[in-house]
Parts: C-alpha cells; sequence; structure tokens
C-alpha cells in the first residue's frame, strides 16, 4: 500500500502547470481545506482513486517498425493516416505451386481464415489436389470457413483477387538463385501466360527465384502495371536480419526494429543505419564486428538452411514472409512493409526491380517510401541494381 500524502495547495500548483486538470486522491490521503479551495481556483478536479487508466496503445509491428525507422528522418513526411482501415476478406486467393513454399502459404491462410477459397495448382498431378485434402481436413480442428481446392488446371485461378506464384525449381547445394534462372523463367512465363487472360485485374505475387528477375519476368509476360505485379523477399530477409540482432543482443525479436532492402541474393542491403534494438540505435549495443556478423547472417539465411536440408530450401518462414504481404494487401497489417517492386526513380533507380520499404492495399503498390538511407546504403541499392540489370541481359 502507498504512504499516506497530504495534498496541499503548493501540490496542485505544480500538477495544474504540468497540465493536469484532474488529480488522484488514494485512499488515505489528506487534502487540506486551502487545497480544496486552490483546486477549485485552478479547475482541477479532485477524484478518489484508484481511477482506471486507459489500457496502453497497442502498436502493430509494422507501425513499431516505421516509427523507428523515420524517426531521425527530417525530410520524411509521414503518410495521411489511414480513416477507418477495415480489414477485408479476400473472396478467392490461388497459389500457384504447391510445393514446400506454396502448401505452406496455404496451411497459414487456411488457419487464419482470411480467404472464402484458396485455389492451390501444381503442375505435378495430385500434389495440389492431396495438400487442399489435407488441409480441408484440419477444419474439423480449425473450424475455419476457408475451403481450399486443389488442381493441375492453371485456369483454376478465375477469380483471384490475388495469386501467388511459388512455382519453380529451389535450389540445392552449391547453386545460387541465380542459376535458377535459364528453368525458373520458363515457369513464370507459362503461369504469366495464363494469368493474364484469367486474371487480368488480379495482384501477382511472385516468390519463385531468382526473384528480383523473375518479377521483372512476370512484369513482361503479364503486361500488368508495376502496382500489381510485387515479388515477396523483403519481409523474409527483413525477418532474418531481425532475428540475428535479436539473438546478438540477448533479447527478443519484438524489441528489434529492422528492414532488408535490395535485391534476395548476395546484393541485399540490411539496413544497419536505422535498426533499432529497445529503440536505440543498435552500435550502441552492439559492437561493429557483431553488426557485420548479423548483416551476414541475413543475407546468407536461405542458403544456410539449404546446406541443412541438402534438397530444397526454406518453405515456412518463406510462407510466413509471403501471407505478411496478403495481411497488408487486406488491411490486417499497415504501414511500411519490403517488397520488390519496379522502380520508377525511388532511390535514384529506374527500370528495375527491387526490394524496398512501399505502402500495399487491395489495388497492390500505393507508394513507395522513400527512407532515409545513408549515402552507403545508397550505393549499395545502386550496385544491386546493376547487378540484376547484368544478370537479365539486354531486355
Ligand atoms: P518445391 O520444389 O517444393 O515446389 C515447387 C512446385 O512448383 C513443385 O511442386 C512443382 O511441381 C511446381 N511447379 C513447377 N512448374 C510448375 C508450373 N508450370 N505450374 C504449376 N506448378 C509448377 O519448391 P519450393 O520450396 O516451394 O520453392 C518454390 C520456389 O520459391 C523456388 O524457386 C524457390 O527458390 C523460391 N523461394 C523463394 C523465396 C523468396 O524469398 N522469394 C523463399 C523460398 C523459396
Ligand atoms: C530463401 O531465401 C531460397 O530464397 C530462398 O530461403
Amino acid at each position: 500500500m502507498s504512504e499516506r500524502r497530504v495534498i496541499g495547495s503548493e501540490l496542485l500548483e505544480q500538477a495544474r502547470q504540468r497540465g493536469r486538470i484532474v488529480f488522484e486522491v488514494m485512499p488515505g490521503d489528506i487534502v487540506t481545506a486551502m487545497a480544496t479551495e486552490t483546486a477549485q481556483r485552478l479547475g482541477i478536479a479532485l477524484l478518489d482513486g484508484p481511477i482506471e487508466k486507459p489500457a496502453h496503445p497497442v502498436t502493430d509491428g509494422a507501425t513499431a517498425l516505421r516509427r523507428g525507422l523515420y524517426r531521425r528522418g527530417a525530410k520524411w513526411i509521414a503518410p495521411a493516416r489511414q480513416q477507418n482501415r477495415q480489414v477485408k476478406r479476400f473472396g478467392k486467393i490461388a497459389v500457384v505451386g504447391a510445393g514446400g513454399v506454396g502448401a505452406n502459404i496455404a496451411h497459414l491462410a487456411a488457419n487464419n481464415d482470411i480467404a472464402d477459397e484458396i485455389a492451390l495448382i501444381d503442375i505435378s498431378p495430385g500434389m495440389a489436389e492431396a495438400i487442399a485434402l489435407d488441409l480441408n481436413h484440419t477444419s474439423g480442428i480449425t473450424r475455419t470457413k476457408t475451403t481450399v481446392t486443389g488442381s493441375t488446371d492453371m485456369a483454376q485461378v478465375a477469380g483471384a483477387a490475388v495469386v501467388i506464384v511459388t512455382a519453380g525449381r529451389a535450389r540445392s547445394p552449391g547453386m545460387t538463385r541465380a542459376d535458377l534462372i535459364g528453368v525458373n523463367k520458363r515457369i513464370i512465363h507459362s503461369v504469366g501466360e495464363v494469368l493474364k487472360v484469367q486474371v487480368p485485374n488480379a495482384i501477382v505475387i511472385v516468390v519463385t527465384n531468382p526473384l528480383d528477375e523473375m518479377t521483372v519476368e512476370m512484369l513482361q509476360v503479364t503486361g500488368f502495371p508495376r502496382e500489381r505485379v510485387l515479388g515477396m523477399a523483403g519481409t523474409l530477409d527483413s525477418s532474418r536480419f531481425r532475428a540475428s540482432l535479436a539473438k546478438a543482443a540477448s533479447v527478443t525479436t519484438a524489441d528489434v526494429e529492422a528492414i532488408a532492402l535490395g535485391s534476395h541474393g548476395d546484393e541485399m542491403v540490411p539496413v544497419t543505419s536505422l535498426a533499432r534494438i529497445k529503440g536505440r540505435a543498435i552500435h550502441e549495443l552492439l559492437s561493429p564486428v557483431q553488426i557485420e556478423a548479423c548483416v551476414k547472417d541475413a543475407i546468407t539465411g536461405g542458403g544456410q538452411v539449404v546446406a541443412l536440408k541438402k534438397s530444397g530450401s526454406a518453405t515456412i518462414a518463406p510462407a510466413h514472409s509471403s501471407v505478411e504481404l496478403l495481411d497488408h494487401i487486406r488491411g490486417a497489417k499497415c504501414g511500411s512493409v519490403p517488397v520488390s517492386v519496379m522502380l520508377n526513380g525511388e532511390f535514384g533507380l529506374n527500370n528495375v526491380v527491387l526490394g524496398v520499404p512501399a505502402s500495399i492495399g487491395m489495388s497492390g503498390l500505393l507508394e513507395v517510401e522513400q527512407m532515409p538511407l545513408t549515402d552507403h546504403e545508397l550505393q549499395l541499392l545502386a550496385s544491386a541494381a546493376d547487378s540484376i540489370r547484368q544478370r537479365l541481359g539486354p531486355q
């Protein structure tokens, strides 16, 4: 129990100077007669305590990230506040490629009940159908309303608001993502040709590697505007970067705000200048050697999983990272999210797909957010762009 206080005029005058118009009088406190008069004179209400306090505002991860990242950006202007934000439920979404990543995306999306229908499509007979059946068998426990369908028929994408493309070969040990360009380009083209006809207004999220290059291919084959062809990698790379920073600082990832931009590969740009641990710049808590190790960890995270698995690549974190984009699209999460998009002059770059912070919604890309990067980080982004252009060759 707190100590009894004698509340005099002076205490109330100090409270008024601090802008308070309510003063909490706890059981046992003594209020002097003079203090009662002072309260009346100053317009302070003396209320019997304990007064019920409002709950702490709950801020989602994306808002916290943006607050942390933009804290020092003098030129940054806050985007207009979203009024009456409504979380939407998709009628139908489609996932092309029902392998490791596709099946996990369908699992998470069905479990989170974010769509009436999830259409899973895979070229391998029985694959999508089996996963769909397996997932529908869970609904007796999860009681979610989502129905999952499985098929080899690409026409089943019809009616989907968002199509996530995971179709393609995954890496084996020793392979870089770039080694997949030839085989996966053909797959992206065959899938994109169908999307152009069956879902001309859908948002396409590309997951297939090499991510930035395959997003360029998808843009070209569909002819869709840049707003509706998004590449997923930044959410995954940022998550890996945060996990690594948290481990190095012995905190939980909830205490870490950090983002990774650039390409989904060796030219990734984990942004150290704006990363925060418990709101403090990371160099206040970690040594340069530790920070460098975290950057390397984020860049090599995918390869580490490949080396351990020996066949195939990561599937669970990539699925969560894809559903993160779905959640931003439907308004369940707000604020900035890293996503690979065609750049039109942002960060001084043109005509290249690169991971950048952006806001996205039901129409796809809303805006690329200009984050206050250091000159060195801007140079790294520019050289990532050069490498992607080189790998794609003359277009
Ligand atoms: P996986 O091999 O388990 O699944 C790929 C599936 O695509 C297979 O079931 C295959 O039958 C199917 N497929 C192939 N051609 C198709 C076509 N034309 N139409 C429909 N389905 C087709 O591979 P996993 O692990 O699911 O990875 C998929 C892709 O995603 C790979 O290219 C991988 O490198 C990439 N990836 C990208 C990540 C990112 O952050 N962007 C993260 C993890 C994986
Ligand atoms: C990953 O980063 C293979 O791109 C995939 O895990």
